[in-house]
């Protein structure tokens, strides 16, 4: 009986683009979906933007636009990463459409009649100026432990300390740089603290359906957990699922002004998307959803959002009356070279960069296949053991069986295969595990134990062909019948080890199914040798060895060279082979006023959002910006544009700054820097404040 799968991964937010991060957790997914459509089984992966919240509200609001015009954009971007990569989601939705208005709403209203949602008046601080409750990440101010300035509201960089924001000294807000104040507002709770949701929680994630680690953490919070000295801390706690107004998210039904707050709808767009696609292909929807529907409900996600996932999630499932999760299947971080993500600057592996490099998507899909298990590990990118493994195995490997032998056997035996050498056949079986339980490798995720035993197989029968030296045995006439079957030998091997590498390397699979004339690519197929006679033809070209300096222009800092980098796929070719400037061998003078580019490198130019900008008593050129530049505090430069812009205007804006001029000290204080503008020498025609392309980001360089 073929299974049926609902497969997810987590909703990215949509105010920005795919990092490496995201691409690994639909590399993953991908692969184990693959993998259960090749089995047979009826599999609907979807996927979809997590719309909703404050940063994106802000974000948009910063740049002009409505949230709806900032999700827009992102999500046109999608596809060019989603297909460069060939992860074959069937549907991408969004949390801000219709289906997820309905069913988060029904979902609530669910959970009210279950008794579930309780409210209470909570006090929180409110940007006056802004007119909002203010999340926590957007309050700063100065460490109640030891007085560092512009810490966030929940901890200290400096000293390590831990408190709530309403304990920092001198708080302000970092989208005006008011002062927030105390108010209290009325909010909705999902009572999760309920006996009912203790006992079905302690028996969802306790039964063995998470990974040990996972399972284990939460224990830790259903259970809470005993200090060294005995104190008991901890156990489920109610879960805030309201936010007020201004808040782009959906109406909490019979609550004017009140929102849900984003995780509550974010998982909720798991079901609109399948909704969506159901409705897409004619399926119907209530036979996935409903409690005791025949379906697997499978999620993708990283170990950040665990509490979300194995708590809030289930329960809020549970008690609405829906079906409730199979599996969560958590995965560890990607760093790069051994470096942590950035939120600000992300990794040096941009994932766009890699596509237009012309990097082919399928080393990086086995590249990470090989390094991927079913535990909650991190995993590193590293360069020279990329370029090491691809080319080793992908190309050394696999590719090297059909390439020595696909060719004498179209050119001397018009391509039809030998009958089958039982020896040869059976003794490959030995080296490593065989097709099932490589598949059981597969449905555990245990991706990189079954690229091993695959591997172990490709090993053998390149020893098998190094043996029988085809090349040689061409040269010899009297030995065409061991040419015919050693090349046949290798080609059904071929076969075999494509197949098994399908949920990997789903593009160069098909190329293989094309010019080995394969019926279909199914895992049943495994069971069956190719028969004697079956016809292959001209052997396809199937995939390159991977250039170490194709790694070097991945990892250059994109506009710090003086070649600029191909900006197309198209541009494939000038990718492998790095353009260099041209040279002329006598240099002429440099024009007086020229400076190198080391000179240039001093001046340290950064994105900076305009924090505040307020005008300055006693002065009518100057502004006083509050900017931040990305580097965890604000800094404070007094610019003579007030002329030419109102200080309300500017709040919230990217603009460029220099951020290593020696401060001045003046009438009005410190200033820390410079706002970069364009304007004519005399001003005439106005002053224009620089802004950077959509999507850069505060910290990043300038150069
Ligand atoms: N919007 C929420 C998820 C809502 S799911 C109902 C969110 N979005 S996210 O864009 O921040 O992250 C999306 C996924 O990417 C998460 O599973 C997260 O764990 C994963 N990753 C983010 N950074 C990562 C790495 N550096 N490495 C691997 N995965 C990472 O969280
Ligand atoms: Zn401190």
């Amino acid at each position: 009986m073929p299974r049926r799968l609902f497969v997810t991964t987590a909703l990215p937010y949509a105010n920005g683009s795919f990092h490496i991060g995201h691409i690994m957790e639909y590399i993953q997914a991908d692969i184990w979906v693959r993998f259960q459509r090749m089995q047979g089984n009826e599999v609907h992966f979807v996927c979809a933007d997590d719309a909703h919240g404050a940063p994106i509200m802000l974000k948009a609001e910063s740049e002009g636009i409505t949230p709806q015009q900032l999700v827009a954009r992102i999500a046109a971007e999608r596809p060019q990463y989603l297909d460069g990569f060939h992860v074959s989601f069937d549907h991408w939705h969004s949390t801000d459409s219709p289906e997820n208005v309905e069913l988060s709403q029904d979902i609530y209203r669910k959970l009210r009649a279950a008794g579930l949602i309780s409210t209470r008046t909570i006090e929180q601080f409110y940007d006056p100026v802004k007119g909002m409750f203010l999340p926590d990440r957007y309050i700063k101010g100065e460490c109640p432990k030891c007085g560092a300035k512009d810490q966030y509201g929940d901890s200290c960089e400096v000293c390590g300390a831990v408190y709530a924001p309403t304990e920092l000294k001198n708080p302000y807000s970092t989208i005006t740089g008011a002062t927030p104040v105390m108010r209290q507002s009325e909010h909705y709770f999902f009572s999760l603290s309920d006996p009912r949701c203790v006992a079905f929680l302690q028996g969802w994630a306790l039964e063995g359906r998470l990974q040990p680690e996972v399972a284990n953490k939460a224990r830790e919070w259903l259970e809470g957990s005993t200090d060294e000295d005995g104190t008991k801390t901890g156990g489920l706690a109610d879960w805030d699922i309201s936010r007020d107004a201004p808040y782009f998210g959906i109406p909490i039904p019979d609550a004017p002004g009140k929102y849900f707050y984003v995780w509550l709808d974010a998982p909720i767009g798991y079901l609109a998307s399948l909704k969506a696609n159901c409705a897409k292909r004619g399926l119907d929807f209530a036979s996935f959803v409903a409690p005791d529907a025949d379906v697997e409900q499978v999620h993708f996600i990283g170990k950040d959002i665990i509490y979300f996932h194995t708590l809030f999630w289930p329960a809020m499932l549970k008690f609405a009356g829906y079906k409730v999760p199979d599996r969560v299947n958590v995965h560890g971080f990607i760093t790069v070279s051994g470096e942590k993500m950035s939120k600000s600057r992300g990794t040096g592996l941009s994932p766009l960069r890699y596509l237009e490099l012309g990097m082919n998507p399928e080393w990086l899909r086995y590249y990470l296949a090989a390094k991927l298990n079913a535990r909650v590990e991190d995993i590193d990118f590293n360069p020279e053991d990329f370029v090491a493994r691809v080319n080793s195995d992908l190309v050394g490997k696999l590719v090297n069986i059909a390439s020595r032998c696909a060719g004498f056997l179209v050119k001397r035996f018009d391509g039809r295969l030998a009958a089958l050498d039982h020896g040869a056949h059976e003794g490959f079986a030995r080296p490593w595990a065989g097709p099932e339980a490589v598949a059981a490798l597969y449905e555990q995720r245990e991706y990189g134990k079954a690229l091993r035993e695959i591997m172990q197989f490709a090993d053998a029968v390149n020893q098998h062909i190094d043996a029988e030296k085809p090349w040689d045995l061409a040269k010899d006439p009297a030995r065409t019948a061991d040419l015919h079957r050693c090349c046949s030998t290798a080609l059904r091997a071929f076969r075999d080890l494509v197949l098994l590498l399908t949920p990997v390397l789903p593009a160069m699979a098909e190329r293989v199914r094309g010019f080995m004339n394969l019926p279909a690519l199914d895992w049943a197929a495994l069971a069956e040798p190719l028969p004697e006679g079956h016809r292959i033809e001209a052997y396809q070209h199937l995939m390159t060895r991977v250039d170490p300096k194709q790694l070097d222009a991945l990892f250059d800092a994109p506009a710090a060279t003086a070649a600029p980098a191909p900006a197309t796929a198209s541009a494939k070719a000038a990718a492998s082979k790095p353009a260099t400037p041209a040279t002329p061998a006598t240099p002429a003078p440099a024009p007086e006023g020229t400076i190198s580019i080391d000179e240039f490198a001093k001046v340290d130019l950064r994105i900076a959002r305009i924090v505040s900008a307020e005008t300055v008593a006693g002065s009518d050129k100057l502004l006083k910006l509050v900017l931040d530049a990305g580097e965890g505090r604000t800094r404070t430069v007094f610019s003579g544009i007030r002329k030419w812009h109102a200080p309300e205007t500017l709040a919230g804006r990217l603009t460029v700054m220099v951020v290593n001029l020696a401060p001045r000290k003046m009438k009005f204080g410190l200033s820390e820097g410079m706002v970069l503008a364009a304007s004519f020498p005399d001003d005439g025609g106005g002053v224009f404040l620089l802004d950077p392309q959509d999507g850069a980001q505060p910290g990043m360089k300038v150069r």
